[in-house]
């Protein structure tokens, strides 16, 4: 087959303006108490490279755990996605879990894989298109927490269901959980499906580890935002002033990583300096970990019903299906 030859592979990616909104964001995040840097920014080519070498990591044990409940659960999850299903997913990545839904899936409608990496993007969406030849597969290259139109207008299908594997959603601070659900729910229509992943509360030291790595891919991984920052930003970062640092905040229930300076120092971002004392850090990414019945409930302010709930043994990890009016 010729590669972007394929008709069923019909929106071509197209990489969004990103520059100019990196910088407000960086600007804006600097200036803050607390320095922040939003973690959508961690995945550029070489970052979505580093998250997929830490997702095969023993102490990551998110992705393994979803594969398992995935590879026993997903003819049920399929079922009850039911036929003629149009299925978007958020943050699609290499899609590897979508397989295994696609798999069992009746005479899906059409996969649309939306991701903000537009190189992963379109590596996934050509090897899903081979793998599933009468697929229709219209990958949107986007910022899924931004306003996004789905190429969805001229598409029959019986039922919209969003899949939002990996416990992106962890991404989430607790109100804008419910602000997005909302908007998937709009999204979705009457009827609308939600297959999510979501992470569960566990022990301190194995969240931690989870977080920060022997190897040090997650502190590479970290790291690149400002790798990043000097390419795109004209920025002059110096890495290895700055070392990676995962903490576990059990009250908020969240799991943060922040680049910590180690030095007190000076950095410039396109034009603007910013001052950094010793121990000072950016917070990069927080990872929410939720109870079982907890993050259902959460869902349910945004109109979503809960329908079933699969988990591994341990109860680590979660995969939960939601409906709405
Ligand atoms: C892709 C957002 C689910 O929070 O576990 C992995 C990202 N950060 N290691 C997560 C991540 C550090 C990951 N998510």
């Amino acid at each position: 087959m010729l590669d972007g030859a394929d008709p069923l592979l019909e929106a071509r990616p197209l990489a969004p303006d990103s520059r100019a909104e990196f910088l407000a964001d960086v600007l804006t995040g600097l200036a803050r108490p607390q320095k922040e840097i939003s973690c959508k920014w961690l995945y550029d080519a070489r970052g979505s490279h580093l998250f997929e070498r830490i997702c095969e990591l023993d102490e990551y044990y998110p992705t393994r755990t979803e594969l398992g409940i995935m590879e026993a659960h997903a003819r049920a999850m399929a079922a009850l996605l039911g036929p003629g299903c149009a299925l978007v997913e958020y943050g699609s990545g290499s899609s590897i879990k979508t397989r295994l839904l696609l798999d069992h899936l009746a005479r899906p409608a059409a996969y649309v894989p939306v991701d903000i990496s537009a190189p992963a993007l379109a590596a996934a969406s050509t090897r899903l298109a081979r793998v599933f030849p009468t697929l229709r597969v219209l990958p949107v290259c986007a910022d899924f927490t931004a306003r996004l139109e789905l190429p969805l207008a001229g598409i029959a299908a019986l039922r919209r269901a969003v899949y939002f594997p990996g416990s992106t959603i962890g991404n989430f601070h607790k109100p804008e959980v419910v602000t997005f659900l909302r908007g998937v729910a709009r999204q979705c229509g009457p009827g609308g499906g939600l297959l999510i992943g979501v992470d569960l509360r566990k022990e301190r030291a194995v969240l931690e580890r989870a977080y920060d790595d022997a190897l040090g891919v997650t502190a590479s991984f970290d790291l690149n935002v400002l790798v990043r920052a000097n390419r795109e930003l004209d920025a002059n970062f110096l890495c290895d002033r700055f070392r990676h640092e995962a903490r576990f905040d059990e009250r908020h229930g969240r799991v943060e990583m922040h680049l910590v300076s180690t030095v007190s120092q000076r950095v410039v971002v396109g034009g603007e300096t910013f001052r950094f004392s010793e121990g000072e850090s950016i917070w990069t990414e927080s990872s929410y970990k939720y109870g079982m019945r907890e993050f259902a409930t959460l869902a349910a302010l945004a109109g979503w019903r809960c329908e079933a709930t699969w988990t591994d043994e341990r109860a680590w990890f979660s995969v939960q299906y939601f409906t709405s009016g």
